[in-house]
């Protein structure tokens, strides 16, 4: 089967080797050719755009930053949409709002072609082993269509026929999870703050119900460097996109609105390339900023 996969981040690059791994016939496009290049050395043929894509495979998986990507990707010159032919599949992975899935479905349907809205929990190295947890939405048709595909990458939990509801699935996980490495830090720094050893408070959690999160997560916060895995300014995308989806339906959503803030501040002040785990160095180093002598208006 011919795949094609466009966005070759963090985690397309990993979905693009994994998929070799299991046996596909694997083409893909970047819009920055260095990555298509070192890829093409693993046995990913490279196209030249994503028209082309579209044209030579069945199943085109989208893995790009945001909305805006998406949207210039599909819609663009020479985009895929150019490309759509009745049978094709066009399966969005990335984190975007519902919004621009339901709009691109629309498109996408009319031409007699299928879309698959499934986006993923695990970061890149869970995408390398295939165990990522894809929440789909979309026809039962295309998903079964697409099966041996989206298998190869993890395990499907298909939740329902509707496009949109997948995504807001996956935000309201992003955010619960963005929000709380936040909170988490804070109460780090909370601890600091009096010269108290941080480990005694891990020692807290973990007879506690927060146990396994700060299994996962203390020694991640705490690390004076970490390896990028998932960035910062797109974990600040993904609160975003949550406030916005919750909003648009009058959902107050207080402190993503407040978390959404820092992690956003932070990417002003040059954390959004990092890792997300780094919103804690940037949070605890604010009381080591320089107080103001006096306070004048
Ligand atoms: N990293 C994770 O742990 C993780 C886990 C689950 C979901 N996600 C989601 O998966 C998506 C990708 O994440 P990532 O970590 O792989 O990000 P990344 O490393 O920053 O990669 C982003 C990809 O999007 C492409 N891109 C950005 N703007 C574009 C545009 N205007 N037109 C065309 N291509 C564009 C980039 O191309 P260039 O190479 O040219 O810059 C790159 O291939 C995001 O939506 C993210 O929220 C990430």
């Amino acid at each position: 089967m011919k795949v094609g996969i466009i966005g070759l981040g963090n985690m397309g690059y990993s979905m693009a080797l994994r998929l070799v791994e299991k046996g596909f016939n694997v083409y893909a496009w970047n819009r920055s050719r260095e990555k298509l290049e070192r890829i093409a050395r693993e046995g990913v043929k490279p196209v030249e755009t994503p028209r082309d894509l579209a044209l030579t495979t069945d199943t085109v998986i989208v893995m790009v930053s945001d909305d805006e990507a998406l949207r210039e990707i599909v819609y663009g010159f020479n985009g895929l949409l150019k490309g759509v032919k009745p049978g094709f599949t066009l399966i969005n992975t990335s984190t975007t709002t519902p919004f621009i899935d339901k709009e691109i479905s629309t498109k996408i349907e009319l031409e007699d072609a299928c879309f698959i809205e499934a986006p993923v929990l695990g970061g890149p190295r869970v995408a390398r082993r295939g165990e990522l947890l894809i929440i789909a939405s979309g026809r039962k048709h295309c998903i079964e269509k697409n099966k041996l595909v989206l298998e190869a990458l993890g395990k499907i939990m298909h939740v329902s026929e509707r496009i949109g509801e997948a995504m807001v699935l996956k935000l309201a996980f992003n955010t619960l999870l963005i929000s709380s490495l936040e909170l988490l830090s804070e109460t780090i720094g909370l601890v600091e703050s009096w010269g108290i050893n941080p480990e005694y408070f891990a020692e807290i959690l973990s007879k506690t119900v927060f146990a396994a999160f700060a299994k996962k997560y203390y020694s991640r916060l705490l690390a004076e460097e970490y390896p990028t895995s998932f960035k910062l300014s797109l974990a600040a995308k993904d609160l975003e996109y949550g406030l916005k989806t919750g909003n648009y339906k009058g959902q107050p959503l207080p402190l993503i609105a407040t978390a959404t803030q820092m992690y956003k501040l932070a990417s002003l002040y040059g954390y959004g390339g990092e890792d997300y785990s780094r919103i804690s160095l940037f949070i605890r180093r604010l009381r080591k900023w320089p107080q103001p002598k006096e306070y004048t208006l």
